[in-house]
């Protein structure tokens, strides 16, 4: 069974089809691309597959369950985390700080117990703390932990929104270019810590505009273009398609960018 399966999904945006009877499969395992021009549709699955945003038609299934009418806020505890492309929300907390506005998500302790300021409360805090600073020291951000985040290089800004991301501990993590902006190093290193992410048993679905990431990190990779699912395969089927190479080099689109 899939982990992810969008079956015939749509979404219109008035006149305008952004996303048009897609489907395809996520295996448990996978590190699976979605690429395509800017204006394919990519952000817009994630969105569909969040419940950001109501399909227009067609179904997401996880895990074998129809979650394409449930509840946003129910998202996170079936297991489905993401990242939001070019993302600056935390920008005036420090990175531990911003870490544990994402550990609000799992709390079971009540407001007003944080009132009473109770052992239990403090307890929980505790935990939080320390399972946000094991994700710092994964990502490799341990040390900047008391940093104002919205201060923090680019490349970093976009680890702390992976490390808000999994603090949930999900099972299935949907990271929105999370490379744009990075310098080679940086590339590298993000490129390694999706691996890594992956073997902690994290389903990822990537959707990023590096090719030599993608290319490097993805076991399948499915394209699309204007809302349609144009080819789907491993890199090396994907770099020979044709279409592909026609859809890219018709929207401008530069393979080699890195
Ligand atoms: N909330 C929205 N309202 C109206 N149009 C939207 C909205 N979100 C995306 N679109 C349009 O849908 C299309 C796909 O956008 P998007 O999913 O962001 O593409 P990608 O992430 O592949 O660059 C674009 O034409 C975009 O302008
Ligand atoms: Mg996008």
């Amino acid at each position: 069974m899939p982990i992810l399966e969008l079956q015939g999904v749509t979404k219109t945006f008035g006149g305008l089809t952004a996303v048009n009877e897609l489907s395809f499969e996520v295996q448990k395992g996978d590190i699976l691309g979605l690429i395509g021009p800017n204006g394919a549709g990519k952000t817009t699955v994630f969105n569909l597959i969040t419940r950001h945003l109501n399909c227009t038609g067609g179904k997401v299934i996880f895990q074998g369950h129809d979650i394409t009418n449930v509840r946003m806020d129910k998202i996170i505890s079936f297991g489905i985390a993401r990242t939001f492309q070019g993302s600056r929300i935390f920008r005036n907390l420090t990175v531990l700080e911003a870490m544990l506005t994402a550990c609000y998500s799992k709390r079971k302790t009540g407001l007003i117990l944080d009132l009473l300021n109770s052992a239990r409360a403090k307890n929980e805090m505790q935990q939080h703390t320390e399972h946000a600073i094991e994700i710092l020291k994964f990502i490799g951000l341990e040390e900047r932990k008391n940093d104002q985040a919205g201060n923090l290089p680019y490349a970093h800004q976009s680890l702390v929104g992976i490390g808000m991301a999994l603090v949930a501990e999900p099972q299935l993590l949907l990271l929105d270019e999370p490379i744009a902006g990075m310098n080679p190093q940086e590339t590298l290193e993000t490129m390694e810590l999706i691996r890594k992410i992956n073997g902690r048993g994290i389903t990822v679905l990537l959707v990023e505009h590096n090719m030599t990431a993608v290319m490097g990190v993805c076991n399948r990779i499915v394209v699309m273009n204007y809302g349609e699912k144009i080819v789907e395969g491993t890199p090396g089927e994907i770099m020979e398609h044709p279409a592909v190479i026609d859809a890219y080099l018709g929207s401008g689109f530069d393979a080699r960018a890195s």
